[in-house]
Order: structure tokens, then sequence, then C-alpha cells
């Protein structure tokens, strides 16, 4: 289990719930503990909310715990995202890949079948206990109705909990719809929903997240207030986003 380094605590047990620190600061505290172990969380959000970040930062904090952390990119290279994560946290990512803790890799976009085989291959024989597939809207790809597509991510989900993993999915929200994912689907097959915004306030964006669900646990419901720093995202879940107002 990892351990939490500002409370010193590994994945405590509160309420017969076993949790596993998110590794965002702040946001252990509005989950009221952190994730509920093995469940499959969607981090979700508008273009440039800070989804990435947030799936790689709780990553890393799981690989420097000591829990093998794995990154499936459907878009992106495996140098690309080394390249924008290198600015956070100096060289920590390339020295976790380096010691076998971290992995990344690069899904081509061939059929389901073998992005599933792919995922389950590379879970099982690394030993991952995090998982981030970034973003399961590729899945679309494969598919032509959306009941299938709830099938898939129903069927990755599952895969991933059987190996007892907390799994990470990023999915997509566009600017101005209440819309939580790209199919409508994504949300109810995820145990938890995180959505990350970028709000207008005073002709400016403002970054927030929002829990949308948590299978398992009490939270925080309202829009916590959150910045994107050179160290990752920080939360801010004892201030008001509209405080001003
Ligand atoms: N060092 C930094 N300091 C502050 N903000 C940063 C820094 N690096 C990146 N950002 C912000 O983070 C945003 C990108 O975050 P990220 O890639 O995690 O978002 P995303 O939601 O995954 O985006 P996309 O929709 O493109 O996949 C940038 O648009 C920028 O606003
Ligand atoms: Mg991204």
């Amino acid at each position: 289990m990892a351990e939490n380094p500002t409370t010193g605590t590994t994945a405590s047990t509160t309420n017969k719930v076993v949790r596993e620190p998110t590794g965002i600061p702040g946001l252990d505290e509005a989950l009221k503990g952190g994730f509920p172990d093995k469940n499959i969380i969607l981090i979700t959000g508008t273009p440039g909310a800070g989804k990435t970040t947030f799936a790689m930062q709780s990553l890393v904090f799981g690989a420097k715990s000591g829990e093998k952390s794995i990154y499936f990119t459907l878009e992106e290279s495996v140098e690309d995202v080394i390249d924008q994560f290198s600015m956070f946290d100096g060289t920590s990512i390339s020295k976790l890949v380096q010691d076998g803790m971290l992995k990344i890799v690069s899904i081509p976009l061939v059929d389901y079948d073998s992005l599933k085989d792919t995922l389950t291959n590379e879970i099982e024989s690394m030993g991952a206990k995090r998982v981030v597939i970034d973003s399961i809207t590729y899945l679309q790809l494969f598919f032509s109705d959306v009941m299938s597509i709830r099938r898939a991510i129903i069927e990755v989900a599952a895969m991933i909990k059987s190996k007892g993993c907390l799994g990470m999915f990023v999915g997509e929200m566009s600017y101005g719809d209440p819309k939580l994912s790209s199919f409508g689907v994504e949300e109810f097959a995820a145990d938890g929903v995180i959505a990350l915004y970028l709000l207008e306030k005073n002709a400016a964006f403002i970054r927030a997240m929002r829990i949308i669900k948590m299978r398992k646990t009490d939270h925080i419901t309202k829009y916590i207030p959150i910045e994107i720093t050179d160290k990752g995202i920080v939360t801010h879940p004892n201030e008001e986003l509209f405080a001003e107002i």
C-alpha cells in the first residue's frame, strides 16, 4: 500500500474501506481518506483542464511509494509524455522509468482485441498496481454503437480490478456542455468520477475540480479550487471558488 508522506500513514481502513492516497495534495481530505482501494476512477474534463497531469501525478505518487504504475497513452508517443512531465518534479519520471517502477506504453490503435491484450499483458508482466488509460475516448474507433463501448469499458475495468489495481480512465468533456463524458456511459461504468474544469471568471479561466461520485465513501460535492503549478495539481478544498461573488 502506498504511504501518504503528508500524514505518514499507509492506506487507511476507516469505515472498513481500504484507501489509496491519491497523490494530489488536498484531495485525500476531500475524499475522507483517499480513493477506495481497487476502484476505477474516471478523470474527466474540458481540454487542458489537467486530466493528464492528474493521472500522471497519481501514478508518480504510487510509484514513489513502492506501487508499480503503468500509463497507457492512446494519443502520444512515450517521448512526448516524458517531455510533457519533465518539468514536474525534476527528473523523477525518467528515474522511476529507469528503476522499473513506472512504465509508459503508447498503444497503437489497431483493434479492440489487441488493445485489450496489450493492456492485460503489460499490467501482468509489470505487476502494476496503478493503471492509467489516457484516453478512453479512443474506444469509439473500434465500435459503432454506445452500448458496445460501454461493454468494452466495463470489460477493461473488470480486468484491471481482477489484477488488484487502482484504475484511472481519462475521459473528455466539451466546454459549455454539462455532459461528463464523450459517450455518456463512462461515468456509469466507473466507481468514481472526478471532473476538472476551466471556468470563466472575470474574463479569465480559473481551474476547479468536482468529485461527482465515489462509490464506498462520503466526499465533498462542491467545486474545489485547484491550481496547476510546476509541482503539478494542488487542490484547495477549504476555499470557496466563487467566495467573493
Ligand atoms: N508548469 C506549469 N505551471 C502551470 N500550469 C501548467 C504547467 N504546465 C502545464 N500547465 C497547464 O496545464 C495544462 C495542460 O494540462 P494537461 O495536459 O494535464 O491537461 P489535459 O486536460 O490532459 O489536456 P488535453 O485536453 O490536451 O488532454 C496546460 O494547458 C497549462 O494550462
Ligand atoms: Mg491530456
